[in-house]
């Protein structure tokens, strides 16, 4: 889901190397997704984030700065003026104003999947439109990115099938901070995998990576 929405949003919105892009929500899956996706394409990264995920975005190569009030100062400041693109991924509404203003005040300039923009300003959406074409095409080259150890989705928990109303209820008060993978009996043990012993807490912070060994294990 994080890989085909935000490859599927940033070709629409026509991303290409050399652009500057905030992508608004870099603590979500698709935002964290789409820092790397883009970053892959050669674009220069700003993202917004609160704390739990800001270090390993920078590691990732994005500028980091937080949501909130003052934001398009900052964002601005950091771009050293307008940004090229904006993607909005947090399921906030009342920011598209601000976002809006991030790229000098065009709205087609910015994307958003996390608020439909029923105020009609004019910005981009996804989701929803009539002949939406899904990009699966991209998760067999993210898939081969994350085998190598290039691409990653943090994963929060993992639970057995069996405790699905668990895993439910914490997706749905949006804080789950990474994935929340259900796992049917005869799944191997990932936890080795997910959480190994040898990496230092400030890597890891607790979630895995969906690494080599996970694909494997698979
Ligand atoms: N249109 C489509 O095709 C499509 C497809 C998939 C998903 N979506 C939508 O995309 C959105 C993201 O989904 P997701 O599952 O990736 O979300 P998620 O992982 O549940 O995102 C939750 C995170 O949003 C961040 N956040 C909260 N308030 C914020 C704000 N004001 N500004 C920036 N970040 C904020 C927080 O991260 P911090 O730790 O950084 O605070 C929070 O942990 C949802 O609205 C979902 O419905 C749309």
């Amino acid at each position: 889901m994080a890989v085909e929405t935000s490859v599927r949003c940033l070709d629409l919105l026509g991303l290409s190397a050399g652009q500057t892009i905030l992508i608004n929500g870099g603590g979500t899956m698709v935002g964290f997704a789409a820092v790397q996706v883009a970053l892959e394409r050669g674009a220069r990264v700003i993202v917004t984030a609160g704390e739990t995920f800001a270090g390993r975005l920078r590691d990732l190569g994005a500028e980091v700065t937080s949501y909130g009030a003052g934001m398009v100062a900052r964002v601005r400041e950091i771009a050293g003026g307008a940004p090229d693109l904006v993607l909005h991924t947090a399921q906030v509404t009342g920011v598209l104003p601000d976002l809006i203003q991030i790229v000098d005040g065009d709205p087609r300039r910015v994307m958003s999947i996390g608020d439909a923009d029923e105020g009609k300003l004019g910005v981009r959406t996804s989701g929803n439109e009539p002949g939406l074409v899904p990009r699966y095409d991209a998760l067999a080259p993210f898939a081969q990115l994350a085998a190598e150890g290039r691409f990653s989705v943090p994963i929060a928990r993992t639970f057995g099938l069996e405790d699905w109303r668990t895993a439910l209820e914490l997706s749905q008060n949006k804080r789950a901070h990474g994935k929340l993978l259900l796992l049917p009996d005869g799944t191997p043990d990932l936890a080795p995998v997910l959480r190994p012993s040898g990496c230092a807490p400030a890597e890891h912070d607790g979630y895995g990576n969906i690494t080599e060994q996970v694909w494997q294990a698979i």
